[in-house]
């Protein structure tokens, strides 16, 4: 098999190269200072899965004129607003990738892709594994949870390319599922993503040192953070859906959604306990985003949301006020 990862960065580098370790034949493009240090000295991979220094299987490359071949896969994984350009700069690979997917957060990137690519072309995928590039070559698997992605057609069928990514996957080592519900697992890690985005960004960054856990132990913290969940949940159920917990036990959306407010505040505060003791979790990348001074994907995150909920006439007033807080501090960057 082989795979081109659009846009190596944390996520990009840390699936291609455990991919890469396990036999695939990864290409990864990304930028100079991380593809030199990878031709130089392999991709180091650090964290919660152990260490590993991978070389074989592995080419890095700048542009996708460079990456040469036929594909069988291409993964989508830069930041949401770079994939106009990065799908742009990749006209070399339109026509050699059989199939496309994107792991990035949000969920327009299935109809970006069908418009670059072709809508035959292009199968569901979610993960919420986390991956931050320490230095040029070097990459932290931050986080980890018992099914790593789900693979899916978008009308729901599981075919035998959506069988074979999720074989890949699992004999990487990244425990995987392919699903007839892939659209809903999307919607879902993005409900999931905008509550610990929107918590963290407007709660927490004031102070650089607070993590998750420092927030939802207060109670007018963990109070928010309910407020937050209960109203992203009710777009999620006008739609149709009920939360699955696809990323348990990171994911409590369903004892967010099914506890009466009071109970979920105690639930969301002893949560922030556990936080606390484990003191490895608690920032989410559009936290980092803002504490680096760096653009944030919060349109990508909260856009589809607050269009879904106006479409449907829900009131969610805590939502809007996350949206413009992030949105004035995301203009300022
Ligand atoms: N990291 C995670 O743990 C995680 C987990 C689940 C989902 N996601 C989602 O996955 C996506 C990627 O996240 P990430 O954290 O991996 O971001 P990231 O570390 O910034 O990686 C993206 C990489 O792509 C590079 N890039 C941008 N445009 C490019 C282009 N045209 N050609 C080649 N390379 C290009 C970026 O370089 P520059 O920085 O120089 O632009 C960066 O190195 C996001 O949508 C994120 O929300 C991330």
């Amino acid at each position: 098999m082989r795979i081109v990862v659009l846009g190596a960065g944390g996520l990009g580098s840390l699936i291609g190269g455990y991919l890469a370790r396990s036999g695939v034949d990864v290409t990864l493009i990304g930028r100079a200072p991380h593809v030199e240090a990878i031709r130089e000295r392999g991709l180091e991979i650090t964290g919660i899965r152990g260490s590993s220094v991978i070389f074989d299987n592995l080419t890095a490359v700048t542009s996708p004129d460079d990456a040469r071949g036929e594909f069988d896969y291409l993964m989508l994984t830069v930041k949401s607003k770079d994939t106009d350009t990065a799908l742009g700069q990749a006209e070399a690979l339109r026509t050699r990738s059989a199939t496309v997917f994107s792991l990035q957060n949000g969920v327009d990137h299935d109809e970006k892709l069908a418009r670059w690519a072709g809508a035959d072309k292009v199968i569901g995928a979610s993960t919420i594994e986390g991956g931050t590039l320490g230095a040029p070559g070097a990459v932290v698997n931050t986080l980890s949870t018992p099914t790593t992605a789900y693979f899916g057609e978008l009308d729901g069928r599981i075919t035998e390319r959506v069988r074979r990514i999720t074989e890949a996957f699992n004999h990487a080592g990244l425990p995987s599922r392919a699903v007839e519900n892939v659209v809903q697992v999307e919607w879902e890690k993005l409900i999931q993503i905008a509550l610990a985005s929107g918590f963290s960004v407007t709660a927490l960054a004031a102070i650089p040192e607070m993590r998750i856990g420092d927030g939802l132990v207060v109670r007018e913290g963990a109070e928010f953070y309910v407020q937050l969940a209960k109203e992203l949940l009710s777009v999620y159920r006008a739609m149709g859906y009920r939360p699955q917990n696809f990323y348990a036990p990171a994911s409590r959306l369903k004892e967010l959604d099914e506890l009466p407010f009071a109970d979920a505040v105690e639930a969301a505060m002893e949560q922030g306990r556990r936080f606390k003791a484990d003191a490895g979790r608690g920032r989410t990348s559009m936290h980092n985003d803002i504490l680096q001074r760096r653009k944030t994907e919060v349109d990508f995150i909260f856009k589809p949301i607050l269009e879904r909920g106006h479409a449907l006439k829900i009131a969610i007033p805590t939502v809007e006020a996350v949206h413009r807080i992030i949105k004035t501090l995301d203009s300022n960057l």
